[in-house]
């Protein structure tokens, strides 16, 4: 099945085509440079610039993959959770998109295409495993089950990983997408000397909370901007980078171990993060755990992911139709 798929949730506009689990194109058009003035995705322009790329990217994907529009057998799109209005646009896309060549309308929720990501060029890959999401705005250890049937056993409780590091590298004048940025200064550390504090938690045992280590970066850049005192970026963004790594690994692995998973897959923009996959590939292997984690074109916001995990979703009978919304939150083990 040839799936052409979609990705608006925030600031990149994407069209896929998709056969099984092979990329035959993949076209992002990225917004970076606009809202890197505002230091974080604008919301409104965001819709505006999805608005005006995503008939050109769509065309330009049909034309990598050497493919017309009468050889394209469903249509497949995120439809939540994200922005909105950056999720409306491709929605709508979608939907009249399938209602003129009469195929499938294929709604795919955002985190599970994370997660597919990870089945791209990987066949031996297949659910059970367990798996660490973390992305700009969600951090989550859940069981894949199957390939649609999802449990969560952990997540945050306040900001995700990625929201804690874009921010604490927001605070240090670093440009958006702060993560990113925070991860290739901090190799330029030579110690990772600052008190910054290793958050606990008393909820869920693989439970998350990242909050209070983002505070404190920002008390200590700030505290030490009012005192007229230098701070050492390399050394907070290598100290941060390495508290963040330490929760989501000590969380994972000891998940692993309780709940008996031999796989562990990383997915969602973070997993790019060097120090989380040098580390997590460490500790699997000490623990005699597979380690996945998605090629670096395919971490971030893409539409081969939605198109990875489209198939899935329509074998289990997952089909849309003119009534498909967009829909700001929901959970990924929604039904
Ligand atoms: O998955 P994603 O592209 O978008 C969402 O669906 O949220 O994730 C974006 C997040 C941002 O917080 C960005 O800073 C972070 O992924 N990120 C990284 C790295 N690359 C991207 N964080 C740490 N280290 C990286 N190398």
């Amino acid at each position: 099945m040839k799936i052409l798929s979609i990705e608006t949730s925030c600031d990149e506009t994407s069209v896929a085509i998709v056969e099984d689990r092979t990329v035959l194109s993949n076209i992002i058009s990225t917004q970076i440079e606009e809202h890197k003035i505002y230091g974080g995705v604008v919301p409104e322009i965001a819709s505006r610039r999805h608005t005006e790329a995503i008939s050109h990217v769509c065309e330009e994907a049909l034309k990598q993959a050497g493919l017309t529009y009468s050889d394209i057998d469903a249509v497949a799109v995120t439809f939540a959770p994200g922005l909105i209005g950056a999720l409306l646009v491709g929605v709508n896309f979608a939907k009249g998109l399938a209602l003129s060549l009469g195929v499938p309308l294929i709604p795919v929720h955002h985190l599970r295409s994370h997660i597919a990501a990870n089945y791209i060029d990987t066949p031996d890959l297949k659910p059970p495993f367990l798996c660490l999401l973390v992305s700009g705005g969600n951090t989550v250890i859940a069981e894949v089950t199957d390939y649609t049937s999802f449990k969560i056993i952990g997540g945050t409780l306040d900001d995700a990983a990625g929201e804690c590091l874009d921010k604490a590298a927001r605070c240090m004048g670093l440009s958006y997408p702060g993560g990113v940025n925070l991860d290739k200064i901090a190799t330029l550390a030579d110690n990772k000397k600052y008190p910054l504090p290793y958050p606990k938690v008393s909820t869920g045992e693989y439970d998350f909370s990242f909050s209070g280590l983002k505070t404190a970066v920002l008390n200590l850049v700030h505290n030490a901007n009012q005192k007229g005192e230098d701070i050492d970026v390399p050394v907070v963004c290598a100290t941060v980078r390495e508290r963040v790594c330490d929760m989501l690994i000590n969380n994972t692995i000891g998940a692993a171990k309780e709940f008996g998973y031999e796989k562990v897959v990383l997915a969602g923009g973070v997993s790019a993060n060097s120090e989380l996959r040098a580390r997590m590939e460490k500790e699997c292997k000490e623990n005699g755990f597979s380690l996945y984690f998605p090629p670096l074109k395919y971490c971030g916001d893409n539409a081969a992911m939605v198109g990875a995990q489209a198939i899935y979703e329509y074998n289990d009978g997952n089909i849309g139709d003119a009534s498909l919304n967009a829909t700001a939150t929901l959970p990924i083990n929604y039904r």
